[in-house]
């Protein structure tokens, strides 16, 4: 297992080959991870997260119909043209943002075998070295740093980090959920046993893996031994397990900050609302309309008119 101290990780793996069920009829031919979040595809503020934490060389992770994905972060030398022409610098430099933010790469992961296949793709592209994995639904805001803290931990202890949060007993079964011993530092708690999404009874604890790991490549070998667990997918909570089981290291960094489900309908919208709320060019004039519209809003239950 990676010893405290080693080389610090540098690159990210981001899956991105869900098929998106939740958010259809948009999904059916756009991928879930381009819907926008104001003016930018969610998955362009994980890329811009992984890139803020040093992490500049990002591997996706794709499936079938996801090549508006590769467009996205790709050149486009017609349209910089057309924006160069026009004299439209604020607009370049938006189009230039998905380009210049990081180094992206793309593998293709053939089958959806689950989470931990997907991971395992990564494999020649990560090498010998822990990195980092962001899952798409979940965004963290820019002012929280997730990220940054949870590579500070494994380049403390080594070993594998997880990021959790406390979402309530009730919700569990939705998550991998973990069982922990007391905290070891202020919000870092050492994992001692992990489930993925277990029913609400059997839960070890009410703390969630939300959508970022930094892993030791050692993961890959257990990957490849792990079999189909809960619904018949190669689970990465597994995996994790799996090395608590040999003693490994795997420590939680508990999260306090704000996080958006962009895989939820509902927490879309908030996160939409909230972010352009507090956006300078939008937020004044949204904020005031938001205030007006509160106050229209009739009361639960009623219907508007
Ligand atoms: C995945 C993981 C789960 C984790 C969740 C966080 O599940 O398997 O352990 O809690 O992401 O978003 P999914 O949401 O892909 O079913």
């Amino acid at each position: 297992m990676t010893s405290a101290g080693a080389r610090p990780a540098r690159k990210a793996v981001i899956p991105v080959a869900g098929m998106g069920t939740r958010f259809l009829p948009a999904t059916k031919a756009v991928p879930k991870e381009l819907l926008p979040v104001v003016d930018r595809p969610a998955l362009q503020y994980i890329v811009e997260e992984a890139a803020r934490a040093g992490l500049g060389d990002v591997l996706m992770v794709t499936g079938r119909n996801k090549g508006a994905i590769e467009d996205h972060f790709d050149r486009h030398p017609e349209l910089e043209a057309l924006l160069e022409k026009k004299g439209d610098g604020d607009r370049l430099a938006a189009v230039h943002e998905s380009t210049d933010v990081a180094a992206v790469n793309f593998v293709r992961q053939g089958e959806a075998l689950g989470l931990g296949h997907a991971v395992l793709q990564a494999a020649p592209f990560v090498g010998d070295e822990p990195f980092a994995v962001l899952l798409g639904d979940d965004l963290i805001d820019a002012r929280d740093h997730l990220l940054e803290q949870m590579l500070a931990v494994q380049a403390e202890h080594g070993g594998c980090v997880i990021a959790l949060l406390d979402v309530g007993r009730e919700n569990i079964d939705k998550y991998g959920a973990v069982a922990i011993e007391e905290d070891t530092q202020e919000g870092v708690v050492t994992i001692t046993g992990l489930v993925e999404k277990p029913p609400v009874d059997q839960a070890p604890s009410s703390l969630a893996i939300i959508g970022r790991y930094v892993l030791a490549p050692e993961i890959f070998d257990v990957l490849r031994e792990t079999a189909p667990g809960r619904g018949g997918e190669i689970q990465l909570t597994d995996a994790l397990a799996t090395l608590v089981e040999r003693g490994e290291p795997v420590h939680g960094v508990v999260f306090d900050g704000r996080r958006y489900d962009t895989g939820d309908k509902l927490d879309y919208l908030k996160a939409v609302i909230r972010l352009a709320s507090e956006r300078d060019d939008l937020g004044p004039a949204l904020r005031s309309w938001l205030h007006e519209f509160v106050s229209e809003l009739p009361a639960e239950g009623a219907s508007p008119s």
